[in-house]
């Protein structure tokens, strides 16, 4: 087999083969594949796309290249959740000691954040004592007795993906539905769960962000994840305005916290317990999604998901206490208020620029090794369409400096206000199984 002859075929249009799929990667990850014509295969890719079956076959092979996690030790259906990432998402906090309260196994690997806020790791750093590393005995056993256990990543996953990963991003190749689809599916079917809700982001502050795009996203994942013998459902959700109020590590922690003591912050619940449910359906625990639903609605008023949160937070060595204190989290130094310097109504909200100023506070990594700030990031007092009167707070900084002006003009752009009404968004635009 000769590489050259792969990337000429897929750049007229063909399909690869198994074998052919088995020998690019194998070959690229070993060394025997340069850079130059692996580009050019991915460039090939990118244009001429992929069907069902090459992307399944990719999936497998980079899932092969490395360590797959074995939870055979852990009792029950083990169910993971993913989310394509989006500025204040901490939905794993509601959802983790949700379906944990139900009965369904989550034994959670997750990663830090680069760019717009930490990710479940940095924000559960937030938390006094806590630990993110546990031995495999220690994490097995948490499981199995809390039903939650959240860890940093560990072990070889998918190493074909990560060093694909990385040339697709100098090579202008990452935002190919095949490529991503395979990229995040490899990690969480090495990861060990038996089935996987996926929530995908659609909207201005997502990857996707057209609901087409998104679509076949769920689509390409969805098909992956049941060809490799992984039920997996997609959820689309909305990433057109970030998710709740907070934004920020020990910020977003305090709203998860928030949800499970019963509060109706409504978009995060619905997201929460929409992901919830489906997990909970793959798991067996309910027959459908209308009695999954009614049961986690009252998992969440019960106090029941708020209990198994306790219970796993003290299991890893975190100072529970912050749950009925939550000054005991880190607190920033200055809160600033930023103003509304016109009349109306919310009509758009850019995620991504609230995602940038919290990482201008401190709150998210510019480069890979930056110190993050549990304490600084961005509540916001104002979303898509609230009324607003000039000179209303539409959101207060947690910043740890006294002064932050430029930080305070990229929250201000990121809001469009305009004269007419306008509706708040719908949360979730579609379910694909
Ligand atoms: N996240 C991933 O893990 N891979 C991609 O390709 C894109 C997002």
């Amino acid at each position: 087999m000769r590489m050259v002859d792969i990337i000429e075929q897929k750049r007229n249009g063909g399909i690869l083969t198994d074998q052919e799929i088995a020998y690019f990667i194998g070959g690229y990850l070993d060394d025997q594949i340069p850079d130059y014509q692996v580009s050019a295969l991915l460039m090939a890719i990118y244009y001429k796309g992929m069907s069902q079956e090459e992307i399944a076959n990719l999936t497998k092979h980079m899932v092969a290249s490395g360590d797959t996690i074995d939870l055979s030790s852990i009792k029950g259906h083990k169910v993971d959740k993913h989310s394509t990432g989006g500025v204040g998402d901490k939905t794993t906090f509601i959802v983790g000691p949700l379906v944990g309260a139900a009965g369904v196994p989550v034994a959670k690997m997750s990663g830090r954040g680069l760019g717009h806020t930490g990710g479940t790791i940095d924000k559960l750093e937030s938390i006094s004592g806590f630990r993110v590393e546990l031995t495999n005995q220690e994490f097995v056993d948490t499981v199995n007795k809390h039903k939650l256990a959240v860890v940093g990543q560990t072990g070889n996953l998918a190493p074909a993906d990560k060093k694909l990963y990385a040339l697709r991003d100098v090579t202008a190749t990452v935002d190919s539905i095949p490529l991503i689809a395979s990229s995040i599916m490899s990690k969480k079917i090495a990861s060990g769960a038996d089935s996987i809700v996926l929530d995908v982001k659609t909207g201005s502050g997502a990857f996707m962000k057209s609901l087409e795009d998104s679509k076949r996203l769920a689509e390409a994942m969805v098909t992956i994840g049941n060809q490799l013998n992984k039920q997996t459902v997609a959820v689309i959700s909305d990433m057109n305005q970030p998710l709740g109020f907070e934004i920020g590590n020990a910020n977003e922690v305090k709203e998860a916290v928030q949800v499970l003591q019963g509060e109706k912050i409504d978009d995060l619940r619905e997201l929460a317990i929409e992901l919830a449910a489906h997990m909970t359906v793959l798991a067996g625990i309910y027959e459908d999604y209308e009695t999954a639903v009614q049961a986690l609605e009252e998992k969440l008023d019960n106090g029941e998901a708020l209990a198994c949160f306790r219970d796993f937070i003290e299991a890893q060595g975190g100072e529970a206490s912050f749950i009925d204190n939550f000054d005991l989290l880190p607190q920033s130094a200055y809160k600033i208020a930023v103003k509304a310097t016109a009349t109306g109504y919310i009509h758009e909200m850019a995620a991504e620029k609230i995602g940038l100023a919290a990482m201008h506070l401190g709150a998210g990594r510019a480069t890979k090794d930056d110190q993050i700030n549990h304490a600084v990031g961005i509540t916001l007092k104002k979303k898509i369409g609230d009324q607003v009167e000039k000179g209303d707070t539409l959101a207060i900084l947690h910043s740890e400096k006294d002064q932050a002006d430029q930080v305070i003009d990229i929250v201000r752009s990121a809001y469009t206000i305009q004269p007419d009404k306008t509706k708040p968004r719908q949360m979730i635009y579609e379910v694909v199984k």
